[in-house]
Parts: C-alpha cells; structure tokens; sequence
C-alpha cells in the first residue's frame, strides 16, 4: 500500500460531506468493500453504470432499501459527480487504474480522500505524481492498497531484511485469477 498524506487543510471548498462512495459497487471487490463499510456504519454510495444491479448489490451487502446510488459509466463522468458532490472518501474498483486513478482521484481534491487496489507500475507512478497537489490539497491518496501489492513488496522486504538496502529490485509475479464462473487455470 502506499500512500500520500494531505495535511489536512480546511477550508469552504474542501468541506465533503460524510459519505463513503464506491466506484465499481457492483463487482467482486466492490460488493466485498461495500458489505464490509456497511456492517460499520458508514454511509455507503455506490457508484457505476447500472442503478437495478447497484440496487441489488447493495441489498446484498446490507445497505437500506432507499440507499443513494450514483450512476456514471466512465471515469470522467464519476469525476464530474464527484465535484459536484463532495464524498469525503472514494475508494475505486472499476480497475484500468493507469487511466481511471488520476481523473477520479483529482475530483476528490480538496479535501476529499482516495484509495484504489492498483497493480501495475504505471498505474502506481500515476498516482504518486500527484503527491504535492494532494498535499496542497488536504487529500490523502492512496494507491496499490490490494494483495498484489502487498505480495509483490512483502517479498523485497523479507529478502532484504538486515541487509544493505539495494540499489535495484526486481519482482516477476503470475496472478492466479479466479472469476466468477471459476478458477481460470492451475497458476
Ligand atoms: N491489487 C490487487 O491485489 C487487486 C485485487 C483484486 C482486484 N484488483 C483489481 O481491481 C479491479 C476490480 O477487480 P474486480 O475483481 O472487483 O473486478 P470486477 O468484478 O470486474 O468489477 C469491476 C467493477 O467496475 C465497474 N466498472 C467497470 N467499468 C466501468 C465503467 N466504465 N463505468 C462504471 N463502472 C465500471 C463494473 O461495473 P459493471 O457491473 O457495470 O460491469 C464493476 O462493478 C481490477 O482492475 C482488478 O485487476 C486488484
């Protein structure tokens, strides 16, 4: 997980309200985070491209019958409602982070916080070049919060442990992908 820390700067145009918006609430990890932020009581928003499966979902994960759900089908147009409406957090999993983390978590500034699950380089680097408007900002941003991050880095650093810290580190990984239907293959 990495992750850049606003300072926390108030101000009218940061002012966010107290909701909890997921992008993608409709999906694996989506309904996952939805159900797990529900059970503590946040205010929970879905956000994605179909308000009956929204619906349905939300059900699912425990949220009320007359939940607020957000419909927009792309990162543009979930940046635009953003900005319009202020969540304090917006946590994405509707994936393509390299194109989607910049337009959604710019929306989030100011004040406004964001997380996603990246897994790739691009994605990541795209995401920490933002770190001085963040901090201008009074967000947090933060990126490469799922188990492929973890995995890959968890390694580095147990290998590395009471070590020399290395100029350069490496790290090839093969994701064992399990959708819905089931496992794809033995990797
Ligand atoms: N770092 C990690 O360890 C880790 C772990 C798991 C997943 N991931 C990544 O996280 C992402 C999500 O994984 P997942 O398994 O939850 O995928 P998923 O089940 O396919 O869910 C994707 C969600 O995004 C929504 N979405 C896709 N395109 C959209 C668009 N243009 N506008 C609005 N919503 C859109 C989908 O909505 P619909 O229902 O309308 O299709 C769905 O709700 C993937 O990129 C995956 O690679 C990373």
């Amino acid at each position: 997980m990495t992750e850049i820390s606003g300072t926390g700067r108030t101000t009218d145009e940061s002012r966010t309200n107290d909701e909890v918006w997921i992008v993608g609430a409709t999906g694996r990890v989506g309904r996952g985070v939805t159900a797990r932020l529900a059970a503590r009581g946040l205010t929970v928003v879905p956000v994605g491209r179909s308000r009956e499966r929204m619906v349905a979902a939300g059900a699912e994960a425990g949220l009320p019958g007359d939940t607020k759900v957000v419909v927009a089908d792309s990162a543009e147009r979930i940046a635009d409602e953003i900005m319009r409406e202020r969540p304090r957090v917006v946590v994405n999993t509707m994936g393509a982070y390299a194109a989607t983390a910049p337009v959604i978590a710019r929306a989030c500034m100011p004040g406004g916080h964001y997380v996603d699950q990246a897994n790739d380089v691009v994605a990541v680097e795209g995401l920490l070049a933002l770190h001085d408007e963040a901090v201008r900002a009074g967000s947090t941003l933060v990126t490469g919060a799922g188990f492929g991050v973890l995995a890959t880095e968890a390694v580095v650093a147990k290998l590395c442990e009471g070590r020399p810290a290395p100029h350069r580190a490496r790290v090839d990984s093969v994701a064992s992908v399990a959708v819905e239907a089931g496992v794809l293959s033995a990797a």
